[in-house]
């Protein structure tokens, strides 16, 4: 059993789509371990997405990161970080397959509605930014 760390972006809960994106988590057999609605701030944002400090949409991305709530999870299945980011499609909603979340719920590229983490390691940091161990419960 892993863990991934998930956000529901903003232009997903702005939406009322909080729901139905976990109804498809669920569906998929990664379950919610942990799960907390908050606003980020600038700072958490840019700490979060430091990775892409240099690319030209960085500022784009923590203004809509930090434009309305987003919820932040812990999620738990075998191959949790290679098993989310399949339901969760590609990138760019566009190119994503039938069924994933980005292919039913984005809008474009930049308001892709769902963050996975890309490696093991990267789960672990993402979900110590925003969690407590005891706060995940299995
Ligand atoms: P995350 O799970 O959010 O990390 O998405 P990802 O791993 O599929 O993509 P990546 O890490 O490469 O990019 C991080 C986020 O930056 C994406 O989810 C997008 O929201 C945003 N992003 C990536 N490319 C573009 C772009 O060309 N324009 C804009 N506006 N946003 C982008
Ligand atoms: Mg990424």
């Amino acid at each position: 059993m892993s863990r991934t760390f998930s956000i529901i972006k903003p232009d997903a809960t702005r939406r009322n789509l909080t729901g139905a994106i976990n109804a498809v988590i669920e569906a998929a057999g990664l379950r919610i371990v942990a799960q907390r609605r908050i606003k980020l701030t600038q700072a958490q944002a840019e700490t979060f997405y430091g990775v892409h400090s240099e690319r030209s949409f960085f500022g784009e991305l923590v203004a809509q990161m930090t434009s309305e709530p987003v919820v932040v999870q812990v999620l738990e299945a075998d191959n949790a970080v290679p098993k989310y980011r399949e339901v969760m499609g590609a990138t760019n909603p566009e190119n994503a397959a039938e069924g994933t979340i980005r292919k039913l719920f984005a809008l474009n590229v930049g308001e892709n509605s769902v963050h996975g983490s890309d490696s093991d390691e990267n789960a672990a940091l993402e979900i110590a930014q925003f969690f407590a161990e005891e706060e995940i419960v299995g």
